[in-house]
């Protein structure tokens, strides 16, 4: 570990996001489903709102994680069974850039990896009991497009429970809002990529190559986070373009480089500080996602080889941590987090997506609201996307330790 980490602090990776528009594919489809089996259930009482008559979740024993159990770390097992949790049509909500089968990706392995942690069992993934757990509740997911496919992972996740004309997506840019109507919840994504504000928060017109964060600013965004239940953050990949970065303290006539763990610490004191001021702990969960790999050298995994994530078809085996997953910020996420005086729940998933350089969009996805031609997907070198994921794929998987995580808080914060 040592040699790697002298060699992230002199070099800050180029991860250069691909520019995404998305765009709502709308159609009807639905999945069988089971429901609740309450037998051998413990019922538990919603302390929150007592004015309101409830239905209570059914926590079964198997949702119940041992607390010393560490939900990240394990290993990526078969699982054509019970995998994936849903299909690419099963879900109208999801958007061209992450269907990767239906744009011709051939292999469809990526999809039928279960993770399961050493020490304990997730507990299944049930659409029902998180809407229980979301009744009259926000859960927004805030940050860049890997955050936003989380966002669209959660929506199909739920969404086949719920019947046509009780569900809706809508766009309120910079926010994209899924409402489950019979249940009051909302599932929602809030463009943000720095978290702090910079001039690349238009939700679709925006810079990449230009960048210019506001290291001090967060109160515009700020305002549409008050309140929300639960609020999951997200930034990394937007930082990680030079070992510098355009930035402004006080100021914006004032803008000046910063050194990228500089800038980042900064940023994320900024809102740690909103967080302490305008959080209360006792209602509101707050998580954080460590930053998502990438994939972009397959030299790092395949010594010798001189491509990329393109034409990967299994997970990696054995220990594996690629330069792309900066350890500076990670230590820098680290310190943030223990300073501040409230809790928020740290998602550690950069170790677990690491091994699945076989799940990116690669060549068949988009790129700048176009799926790509014939010609640039012969061209994986130059347009292989090693950055954001397909779906059905990862970010199922932080949802479904999400989804451990609210079951089990259910009781004690929402
Ligand atoms: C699941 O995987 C196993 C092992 O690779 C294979 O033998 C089986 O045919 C697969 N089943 C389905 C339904 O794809
Ligand atoms: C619906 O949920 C919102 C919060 O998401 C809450 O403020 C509101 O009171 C709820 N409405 C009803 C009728 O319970
Ligand atoms: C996008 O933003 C730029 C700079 O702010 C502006 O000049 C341009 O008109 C915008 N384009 C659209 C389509 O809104
Ligand atoms: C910062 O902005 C200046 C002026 O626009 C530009 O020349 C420089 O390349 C930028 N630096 C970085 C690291 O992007
Ligand atoms: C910025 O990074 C460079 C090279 O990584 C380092 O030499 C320098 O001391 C850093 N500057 C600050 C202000 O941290
Ligand atoms: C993809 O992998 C297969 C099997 O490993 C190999 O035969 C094929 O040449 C590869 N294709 C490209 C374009 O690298
Ligand atoms: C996250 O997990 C990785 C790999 O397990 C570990 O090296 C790293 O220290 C963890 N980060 C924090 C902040 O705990
Ligand atoms: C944070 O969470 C831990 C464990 O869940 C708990 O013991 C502690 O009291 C909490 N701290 C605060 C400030 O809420």
């Amino acid at each position: 570990m040592s040699s790697m980490k002298t060699q992230s602090a002199v070099r800050i990776q180029s991860l250069f996001p691909v520019l995404l528009a998305s765009l709502v594919v709308l159609g009807t489809a639905q999945l069988v489903f089971d429901g609740l089996k309450s037998r051998r259930s413990y019922v538990f009482q919603f302390y929150g709102k007592p004015e309101k008559a409830r239905k209570s979740v059914f926590v079964l024993p198997e949702d119940r994680m041992d607390g010393s159990c560490n939900l990240f770390e394990g290993q990526w097992v078969w699982d054509n069974v019970s995998y994936p949790l849903y299909e690419e049509d099963s879900c109208p909500y999801l958007v061209k850039q992450t269907t990767c089968l239906k744009n011709g990706r051939p292999d469809p392995f990526y999809q039928k990896w279960r993770w399961q942690p050493h020490a304990c069992n997730l507990p299944r993934f049930d659409p029902l009991k998180l809407l229980d757990i979301l009744r009259d509740k926000r859960l927004m997911f805030i940050g860049d497009s890997v955050q936003r496919s989380q966002f669209e992972s959660m929506v199909c996740l739920v969404q086949s429970v719920i019947p046509e004309g009780k569900k809706s997506l809508e766009r309120v840019p910079p926010r994209k809002i899924f409402k489950a109507k019979e249940y009051n919840a909302t599932i929602e994504y809030y463009w943000a990529p720095f978290i702090v504000e910079s001039i690349s928060d238009h939700a679709t017109n925006h810079t990449v190559l230009k960048r210019l964060v506001s290291l001090d600013s967060i109160s515009k965004h700020g305002k549409s986070w008050e309140g929300v239940d639960v609020l999951v953050f997200e930034s990394y990949v937007w930082w990680m373009y030079r070992p510098q970065i355009n930035a402004t303290y006080g100021s914006m006539e004032d803008a000046q480089e910063y050194n990228v763990t500089t800038a980042y610490r900064i940023a994320m004191e900024t809102w740690a500080n909103w967080l302490e001021s305008a959080i209360n702990p006792r209602r509101q969960k707050v998580f954080f996602m460590s930053m998502s790999p990438t994939h972009l050298w397959s030299w790092e995994w395949k010594p010798g080889s001189h491509g990329n994530c393109f034409n990967e078809s299994y997970p990696i085996q054995g220990s594996y941590w690629g330069t792309g997953s900066n350890l500076d910020i990670m230590e820098i996420m680290h310190e943030v987090l223990q300073d501040l005086k409230i809790n928020v729940t740290f998602f550690n998933i950069t170790q677990l997506s690491e091994y699945r350089k076989d799940a990116h969009t690669t060549v068949f996805g988009e790129r700048r609201g176009k799926l790509l031609t014939k010609e640039q997907r012969a061209d994986p070198m130059n347009f292989a996307d090693c950055i954001h994921w397909c779906l059905p794929g990862v970010p199922d998987t932080w949802n479904e330790i999400l989804y451990a995580y609210l079951l089990q808080g259910y009781q004690n914060f929402l």
